[in-house]
């Protein structure tokens, strides 16, 4: 049954020849597929509290336990659900080893609450936070922010959903049984070493390309499955990989009917047949699965910056879901979600512009390494890159469009050259924007409260991935890597892709975020971030 909906679909995607892949098998594990984690839902008590808890402990995945981090248990955290026009109190501590600091991300609050790398929480203390929501319904979500371990600490377990829910979420007719009909999916992949533990490194591989698993994870589980009622099945995905974008679809070519990015609801279903979700990025979406027939959800092959790194070079199942023979109650799939507010004019708006690079070394020391681990043939995707597989000598840089070995393409111009030359290569400092690494309690801007202005992010000179995020506020996106963007794409976002070209976002800020708590605004590509790629700013009135 599975085997047959699983070749379908590959025929679908002309991969045909291709056996179909248990990401199960390369574990040894047991044939049957585990029931799907569902994260509980944390509400606030009646003062409004919250308490978390940052732990160490232990997952199983091979035959030996692996040490994973949590909040409030081993992996992963609840799901915290706040309510428009509320005030959660959050408690955090911090049973870790070592320090971290918890972020917020895609919540519209004072940088004093947000939790970026200014807010550490050393080992062993308590950390207060008070998130004061006025923002729309929307799946956002909370994960570490300490500086140059933002990678690591994810990697390691450290990421749950906050959900926000307001009158107009809770008056539309879709499915809202947490668990059943109501499905929170956090999606990644890890990679573990001889000894079960993860195998996280930060070298210069990582720093250019970013740090990649080899299993795909649905909620802490592995190929998992779930039995919804017939009927309207959502599901609120988040793309938790550190640098991995995912494309998802269904086994069986089922539509997914796209309702809620990053910030909120759309104003109307958007119909698609593969999604794709960039590192930090959120969809909610609607399937129906009323017909009772069984099928998966995968991640189709993804060829990112020319890689295509097995097992994801292939389509690969992440969630069972076999419908049982109940039915869902009354939800439905509304034809009109929520009105967006009108775009101000954009031609007198303060510009503000961010140019992303790397140091060029970083560049042509990891194409040096890739080389040396896969070898060319690993490498056939380069034709993406300006110099090819074939062609270019061992020294030219892979990341480079146009210009080839240590040329930059146009838009770099000086951009990688200036930033680090002069100094020796630090891997923690080689991946700029504007020309810098991330400089702790520097603002690089200051910007006025409330007021509109347009952000303009370019990744030309390059072909790195880079989902660009930006903290205190939900973004509208004007342009995405020269494209007006996506319809699914058009509703809040917090997340704007760029990849070799230029995006532009208009933004506005309606808390401030002092010299002491900056905002931030960086890659999302958790390698790049940790190697300077982000930069803070402060918002006054
Ligand atoms: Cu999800 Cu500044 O991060
Ligand atoms: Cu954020
Ligand atoms: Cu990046």
């Amino acid at each position: 049954m599975h085997r047959r909906d699983f070749l379908a679909m590959l025929g679908l995607l002309g991969l045909g020849t291709a056996l179909p892949l248990d990401p199960r098998q390369a574990f040894a594990a047991s044939a049957s597929p585990a029931p799907l984690p569902i994260p509980g839902l944390l509400r606030p008590d009646e003062s409004g509290r919250i308490a978390l808890t940052v732990t160490a402990g232990q997952s199983m995945w091979k035959q030996a336990p692996t040490p994973t981090w949590g909040y409030n248990g081993p992996l992963l955290g609840p799901a915290l659900s706040l309510k428009r026009g509320r005030t959660a109190s959050l408690e955090v501590r911090n049973t870790l080893p070592e320090a971290t600091t918890v972020h917020w991300h895609g919540l519209e609050i004072p940088g004093i609450s947000d939790g970026g790398p200014q807010a550490v929480i050393a080992s062993g203390t308590v950390w207060q936070a008070e998130l004061a929501i006025k923002q729309r319904a929307a799946t956002c979500w909370y994960h570490p922010h300490l500086h140059a371990r933002t990678g690591r600490q994810v990697a390691m377990g450290l990421a749950g959903l906050l959900l926000i829910e307001d009158e107009e979420s809770g008056r539309l007719p879709l499915p809202r049984a947490w668990g059943v009909d109501d499905i929170p999916l956090v999606l990644q992949d890890k990679r573990l070493d001889a000894q079960g533990r993860i195998a996280y490194e930060m070298d210069v591989v990582s720093a250019a390309v970013g740090w990649f698993g080899d299993f795909p994870l649905a909620n802490g589980a592995l190929y998992p499955q779930h039995a919804p009622p017939r009927g309207w099945l959502r599901l609120r995905l988040l793309n938790g990989c550190n640098a991995r974008s995912l494309r998802l679809a269904c086994s069986d070519n089922r539509p997914l009917y796209v309702i809620a990015g990053d910030g909120g609801f759309l104003p109307e279903p958007v119909r698609m047949r593969e999604l794709t979700l960039y590192m930090g990025e959120r969809f909610e979406v609607m399937l129906d699965v009323s017909d009772g027939k069984p099928f998966d959800l995968i991640s189709l092959p993804v060829k990112q910056m020319g890689m295509a790194l097995p097992p994801f070079d292939k389509a690969l199942p992440v969630l069972r879901i076999a419908p049982g023979s109940g039915k869902s109650p009354k939800t439905r799939l509304p034809d009109r979600l929520a009105e967006l507010p009108a775009l101000p004019a954009l031609d007198k708006l303060p510009v503000r512009r961010f140019q992303l690079s790397m140091d060029p070394r970083l560049d042509m020391r990891g194409m040096m390494e890739l080389r040396k681990r896969y070898g060319d043939k690993a490498m056939s995707g380069m034709d993406m890159m300006g110099m090819g597989h074939s062609g270019g000598g061992m020294g030219g840089g892979m990341m480079h469009g146009s210009g080839g070995g240590m040329m930059h393409g146009s838009g770099g111009g000086m951009g990688g050259m200036g930033g680090g030359s002069q100094q020796p290569f630090d891997l923690w400092h080689s991946n700029f924007i504007n020309n810098k690494a991330f400089v702790m309690n520097e603002a690089a801007f200051d910007v006025t409260l409330g007021r509109y202005e347009r952000w303009v992010i370019s990744g030309k000179g390059d072909m790195m991935l880079h989902p660009f995020h930006i903290h205190g506020t939900q973004f509208r996106i004007l342009k995405e890597n020269d494209a007006p963007p996506l319809p699914h794409r058009q509703g809040p976002k917090d997340i704007v892709l760029v990849e070799g070209k230029e995006s532009e976002v208009l933004v506005r800020f309606d808390h401030p975020a002092s010299a002491e708590r900056m905002y931030m605004a960086h890659c999302h590509l958790l390698e790049h971030e940790d190697t300077g790629m982000m930069l803070a700013f402060t918002v006054t009135p």
